[in-house]
């Protein structure tokens, strides 16, 4: 089924389709807590006063970060889901253990407000999610049994796939999340590029692969924020953002707990790739919660263009 916002006569919501995907009960749950804390997340995105963590606001109150506020209100939601052994979150140091009994229960690895600086000049966010079974935070990404992003942008979107495609939900004015898109598909190669960091920083590799892109007639498409930038490439069909190694920063930047292996299995389940330059982003076997990597996620065939460019110098 494809079909645009409000031209549905019976809207699904979303978790009539995620009992439709034959996942388990707990993992239903899971996913459904996970939205409904993505509402009060876009309330305070939307609302909350732009504080720095640790200051006051008018009232004397100890004001949060938005992205701390998002990170307590996501890990409070997991808590109580009853369903989560282990939280990890790109907003904490170490890990949480919500119970050491995992049997039948989840990990969950999230970025609760990717891109937060952005929201003092008001571009779109996104909450990113990762899900496992068991209590292993440290397991290659492929081990996913779900993952999802929530972007906040003029409008709310929930994306997610369980291992059997990829699907929009918007949410609507009663703050439900109703199917927009199923079954999102990536072309082979595309007109759209997103290239993270300084290009003067790029090894000579990823300029080579820049100055194809551009003569193919490649359009520069980037905001600075992961979801909204992964989105538009994956909503579209087409295209590659990278973040590669910069001179000096050998890992790149994006978080591969985090931001990474979520984005991957996703990409992956749209029919498109995601790599560190050597092998896919969901092979990675992490070593720590804070890993690194490089990457460059999109259509195939640009993906696979990349690693030639790359492997050239
Ligand atoms: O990791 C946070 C983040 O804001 C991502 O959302 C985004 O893709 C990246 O950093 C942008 O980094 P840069 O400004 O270095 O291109």
């Amino acid at each position: 089924m494809h079909s645009e916002p409000g031209s549905t006569k019976f809207q699904i919501d979303l978790r009539r389709h995620l009992r439709q995907q034959n996942i388990s009960d707990n993992l239903v749950h899971l996913i459904c807590e996970i939205a409904e804390a993505s509402k009060y997340v876009i309330n305070a995105v939307r609302t909350g006063e732009l504080g720095v963590a640790g200051t006051s606001n008018l009232y004397g109150e100890e004001q949060l970060a938005l992205d701390v506020l998002s990170d307590r209100i996501i890990r409070k939601r997991l808590v109580h889901s009853g369903v989560v052994c282990t939280i990890v979150s790109e907003e904490m140091d170490e890990i949480f253990q919500v119970h050491t009994d995992s049997d039948g229960l989840y990990t969950v690895a999230y970025d609760p407000l990717d891109g937060s600086s952005l929201v003092d000049v008001n571009l779109a966010v996104g909450t990113i999610v990762s899900i496992y079974e068991g209590n292993d935070v440290l397991q290659c990404g492929r081990n996913q049994v779900a993952a999802l992003y929530v972007l906040y942008g003029p409008r709310v979107t929930f994306v997610y796939s369980v291992g059997k495609g990829v699907h929009e939900f918007t949410m609507n004015h009663l703050m439900e999340f109703t199917l927009t898109r199923e079954n999102i598909r990536m072309q082979p190669s595309g007109k759209i590029y997103s290239p993270g960091g300084q290009r003067n920083l790029y090894g000579k590799g990823v300029e080579k692969f820049v100055r194809y892109l551009e003569a193919k007639g490649s359009k520069l498409r980037y905001s600075g924020g992961l979801v909204p930038d992964l989105n538009q490439i994956l909503l579209k069909g087409k295209g590659i953002f990278m973040y590669p190694a910069l001179n000096g920063f050998p890992e790149g930047k994006l978080r591969l707990l985090f931001e990474l292996n979520p984005m991957a299995f996703l990409m992956e389940q749209a029919g498109g790739a995601a790599t560190n330059g050597c092998i896919p982003i969901l092979d990675i076997k992490p070593e720590k919660l804070d890993q690194r990597s490089p990457v460059f996620i999109g259509s195939t065939e640009d993906v696979g263009k990349a690693v030639e460019y790359g492997n050239e110098s």
